[in-house]
């Protein structure tokens, strides 16, 4: 069998999406019931790499591995010959003669997608510059949790067009959605994306009027990782995508609102909105660690 990695949404079919999703909710249910899962990894290695920051991700994917009998190993490029200018081609064949799956966390998608194409394990795409799949996995399971399937729904993505409104792109496409993007011109998300994505996608210039008669309502910080230098300049242009009561009044009574997290209050949202009734955004981060384990089963063979 030709080996699986999970670089964007596209890597699954629609089909196994949803199995993934549903196992996810098993998993956490099983978790709660019994407080294991009878250790399915047992003696399995993930080598999880990261050049750049991260609290849920680190913590989800390595508990993820000790809960399903495992073990997960941090990598930073400051202490292995990656950050030393080693090929990634030469990492990818060493690391994966060893480890059984790789989890990557970088800047370039090309890294990832370089690093795949000489892996002999799984390569699972932790966040780069342009997408963040495992962040869908469990934003779509906490929909399916609260409000059942995402079919049909309309979804209004309001700030940067990053690497989450490309997941979100690709979601549109897997889930089978409408999205609405509004963000400042100059930040628009891929335009190859928005092409492929055809009239599930509509481009807005307005958060009021990409929020109207939503069901989700979704933002991130307006400036990610590595933009850094960006932060004060975006400020003026983004202050109109910020999602307050005002936005959040335009969607669906019943809307939800998520955040990838961090969250920046009173830049890309108001305390009001993401400390209300509305958000969802602590199921959300605590549904990356059963996401992710049921991805793990899955690209493992299990
Ligand atoms: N949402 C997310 O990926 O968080 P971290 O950057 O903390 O991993
Ligand atoms: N867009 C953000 C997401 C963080 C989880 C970033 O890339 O920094």
């Amino acid at each position: 069998m030709s080996i699986r990695h999970f670089l964007t949404l596209k890597d699954c079919t629609p089909e196994e999406l949803q199995q993934i999703l549903q196992r996810g909710i098993a998993l956490k249910q099983e978790l709660k019931e019994k407080g294991h899962h009878g250790d399915p990894l047992k003696n399995r290695s993930l080598a999880m790499i990261f050049e750049k920051a991260s609290t849920r991700t680190r913590l989800s994917f390595e508990i993820a591995m000790t809960q399903l009998g495992g073990h997960a190993l941090f990598l930073s490029p400051r202490d292995t010959q990656l950050g030393r200018g080693e090929p990634i081609e030469d990492s990818a064949r060493v690391m994966s003669r060893m480890a059984d799956a790789i989890m990557i966390r970088t800047f370039g998608h090309d890294v990832v997608e370089t690093f795949a194409r000489y892996s002999e394990a799984p390569v699972i795409n932790a966040l780069t510059d342009d997408f963040h799949p495992c962040q869908l996995l469990a934003d779509m399971q906490t929909w399916y949790e609260h409000r059942g399937p995402m079919q049909g729904k309309t979804v209004a993505w309001i700030g940067d067009g990053n690497n989450m409104c490309h997941s979100y792109i690709n979601a549109a496409m897997q889930y089978d959605f409408q999205l609405h993007i509004a963000c400042p011109e100059g930040f628009e998300p891929r335009a190859d994306l928005l092409e492929q994505a055809g009239d599930r996608v509509t481009l807005m210039r307005d958060a009021k009027a990409a929020a109207q008669g939503a069901d989700l309502v979704v933002t991130d910080v307006w400036a990610s990782m590595g933009q850094e230098d960006e932060q004060a300049a975006r400020m003026e242009k983004f202050m109109p995508f910020q999602v307050n009561a005002e936005v959040m009044a335009r969607a669906k009574p019943d809307a939800l609102f998520m955040h990838c997290l961090p969250a920046h209050r009173g830049e890309e949202v108001t305390a009001e909105v993401i400390d209300g009734p509305q958000s969802v955004v602590w199921d959300e981060a605590e549904n990356r660690l059963h996401a992710q384990k049921a991805l793990l089963l899955f690209l493992l063979g299990k």
